[in-house]
């Protein structure tokens, strides 16, 4: 746990910016104001530039994932920032040797990430708020194109995101857009790994390697279940099998293993909709490893094919 705690209105000051800490209103019929999002990793503070009225979002790592790595991870992310789900990569990391005043006053901010903040839902907020009525069969299929496309852009650079789960996703109010977050982990060839990546639960493949998720083929297990959730979401058969809270379609021992009605239900509606991609499902649920998974090109050429 962290000792750091702001309240609202605290200000701190990055390159001669003044940001002030705000409560935020996740979603307009949310009861509350949220005043943190804790991840696995990290704290997730609201922040409004008083320059300019932007929202900010202030990343404050737990003690034990704090480390240089991040600020290896913002430079090399610097790259990524044009392409498409990597808005965040805009990203400041306050690192002990350009903030030191900033962190001897507040040591809790060390390596924290300072990025723009993304006023869209996660993936899991859409499962668990089932306000699916929303949510149609196009949108889904427009989701799933997008996001099929911002993975297989990385899988053909060798790369992998390696914690692909609801949580780590934005989608835009018009499912047209996805942003990914929870990027520090991002698997490079040849770039030191920071810390092996084993992915969250729901999302992991029975028998990943030696080197977990931080490898190549990271994405595609991980991937084929996050499209597969986002193409079947807007049935209601299967929003009703699923239980109300949670945040990914399978639960960790269904996955791979039980084929049980949702599971059933989930290739009826692929079917519905191609019998191409029940194809690419069922060669990923049957993969022993990582390797044999349906690649995320395929899964892209297949969902363009179908958008067409
Ligand atoms: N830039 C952002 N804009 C809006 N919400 C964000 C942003 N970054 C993180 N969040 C929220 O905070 C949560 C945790 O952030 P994440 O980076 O995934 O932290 P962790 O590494 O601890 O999982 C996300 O699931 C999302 O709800
Ligand atoms: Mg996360």
């Amino acid at each position: 746990m962290t000792n750091f705690s702001p309240y609202p209105g605290m200000q701190l000051s990055i390159d001669s910016t003044i940001y002030e800490f705000q409560p935020y209103r996740y979603l307009p019929d949310d009861e509350e104001d949220v005043w943190a999002v804790e991840g696995q990793e990290a704290i997730i503070y609201t922040l409004r530039s008083r320059e300019n009225n932007t929202l900010w979002a202030l990343k404050v790592f737990k003690p034990s994932y704090r480390g240089d790595y991040i600020e290896r991870s913002s430079q090399e992310l610097q790259r990524y920032k044009h392409m498409l789900g990597f808005y965040v990569c805009h990203r400041t990391c306050l690192t002990p040797g350009a903030y030191s005043s900033l962190i001897q006053q507040y040591p809790d901010l060390e390596y924290a990430v300072l990025m723009p903040w993304l006023a869209w839902k996660t993936w899991a907020s859409i499962i668990r708020l089932r306000d699916s009525q929303e949510y149609t069969r196009e949108q889904a299929l427009s989701l799933a194109t997008v996001t099929a496309q911002v993975l297989a852009e990385l899988e053909k650079q060798n790369e992998a995101h390696t914690d692909i789960s609801s949580v780590n996703v934005l989608c835009s109010p018009d499912f047209r857009r996805v942003e990914l977050l929870d990027i520090e982990g991002l698997y490079i060839p040849d770039a030191p790994v920071r810390r092996i990546s084993y992915g969250s639960v729901g999302y992991q493949q029975r028998r990943p390697g030696r080197h977990g998720l931080s490898v190549s083929e990271g994405d595609r297990f991980a991937g084929a279940i996050l499209l597969v959730e986002m193409l079947t979401w807007w049935h209601p058969k299967l929003r009703s099998l699923t239980p109300p809270n949670a945040t990914a379609l399978f639960h960790a021992d269904e996955l791979q293993y039980k084929r049980g009605q949702r599971w059933q239900t989930v290739r009826d509606v692929l079917w519905s909709i191609n019998a191409e991609l029940l194809k690419l499902f069922d060669q990923a649920w049957a993969a022993s490893d990582l390797a044999r998974c349906p690649t995320l090109r395929q899964w892209s050429e297949c969902l363009d094919r179908i958008a067409v």
